[in-house]
């Protein structure tokens, strides 16, 4: 069978104060009323037979609440405590049949062009019938830092490199052959722990006894902290000589920032003053004097103001508050 994994670990911190620690980014009701994990789960509806959750222990409650409508058969894997995405993916690798495909995505991506991402998901199934590792590519329009960059040729992967320095991003971009990673995968259970074992002997097993310790999904705090941190691009992509690639033509973005919200809701008509400054969050008239391209967030319990630029370093005031986080 086909089995929707969605991994939800990270809190968002570049979106504080509208992503907090008990409501993360993706869940929040940003898109006509719909979290991005509830259209992440909506995407993949027709193609899989099941879905399956991984995620911390403080969101398995609104992981639940956006799972009611979804008629899909579910399971949720609650993690004491985030060990990376190499221990998530295996956890879901072990909770499935080992000849079972499994449809890697996070949930707070932004997708547009649902025949088209259907399609790629039909090219990702396939190969992965092969005994593939699938990685989705998207076309790099800038010489991003925090993304990882696949060097290919058609759907063979020359090489993988996990957030390179901006000088490699840079020559990267000038090479014209590399795509970004989209953090999306496709690969038979079986295959995908045969790599991890190989390339993270330690991570597969203490991964696998923090499984065969699972009661009920509910994994052990103890246990899980002797897994190694690590993420999957790093344990398995950058190694596995498996790896094929499927360059996408579907709209995808990584909401991860401010900067990044802006642009998508400026490309879908939201409105801004001459200036380029937006208001997000409740409904205060706000005026901007002497200002440009900048965003003000209003919450119950805590404003921002950020210039478009410097989101990236909204993570930084995040880190310095205890109350409010
Ligand atoms: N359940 C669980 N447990 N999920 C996790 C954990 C964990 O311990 N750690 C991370 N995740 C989830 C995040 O919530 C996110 O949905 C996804 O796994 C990827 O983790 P990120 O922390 O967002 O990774 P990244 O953005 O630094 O890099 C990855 O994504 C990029 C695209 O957005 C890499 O795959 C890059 O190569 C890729 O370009
Ligand atoms: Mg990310």
């Amino acid at each position: 069978k086909i089995v929707h994994v969605l991994l939800t670990g990270g809190v968002g911190s570049r979106l504080w104060p509208l992503s907090r620690k008990q409501s993360p980014k993706q869940y929040l009701p940003l898109f006509d009323g719909q979290s991005l994990f509830e259209m992440t789960v909506q995407r993949n509806q027709q193609v899989a037979d099941q879905v399956v959750v991984v995620g911390n222990k403080d969101n398995t409650h609104l992981s639940h609440k956006a799972m009611i409508n979804c008629g899909l058969p579910y399971k949720n894997i609650v993690e004491a405590t985030p060990r990376n995405t190499a221990a998530a993916i295996a956890f879901a690798a072990f909770a499935v049949e080992p000849e079972d495909i499994l449809i890697v995505t996070p949930s707070d991506h932004m997708i547009a062009g649902d025949q088209e991402y259907r399609d790629a998901i039909e090219s990702g199934i396939a190969k992965a019938k092969e005994g593939h590792i699938v990685t989705f590519g998207i076309y790099p329009t800038r010489p991003e830092t925090g993304y990882g960059y696949i060097e290919y040729y058609g759907d063979a992967v020359k090489s993988f490199r996990e957030k390179p320095n901006q000088d490699t991003a840079e020559d990267f971009i000038e090479k014209g052959n590399f795509l970004w990673n989209s953090g999306m995968f496709c690969f038979q259970a079986s295959v995908f722990l045969e790599e991890l074992e190989q390339y993270e002997p330690e991570v597969f097993e203490k991964a696998k006894v923090v499984w065969e310790n699972a009661n009920d999904g509910f994994l052990d705090e103890q246990l899980s902290l002797d897994i190694p941190s690590i993420s999957v691009d790093y344990a398995v992509m950058e190694r596995s000589k498996k790896i094929r690639v499927i360059p996408t033509t579907f709209e995808w973005s990584d909401l991860g920032s401010f900067e990044a919200l802006y642009d998508y809701f400026i490309t879908n008509g939201y409105p801004k003053d001459e200036n380029g400054n937006i208001v997000i969050g409740t409904e205060v008239f706000t005026g901007f004097v002497g200002l440009k391209q900048t965003i003000f967030v209003h919450t119950k319990d805590a404003f921002l103001v950020v210039q478009k630029e410097k989101s990236q370093d909204v993570k930084k005031i995040y880190n310095m508050l205890e109350k409010h986080q």
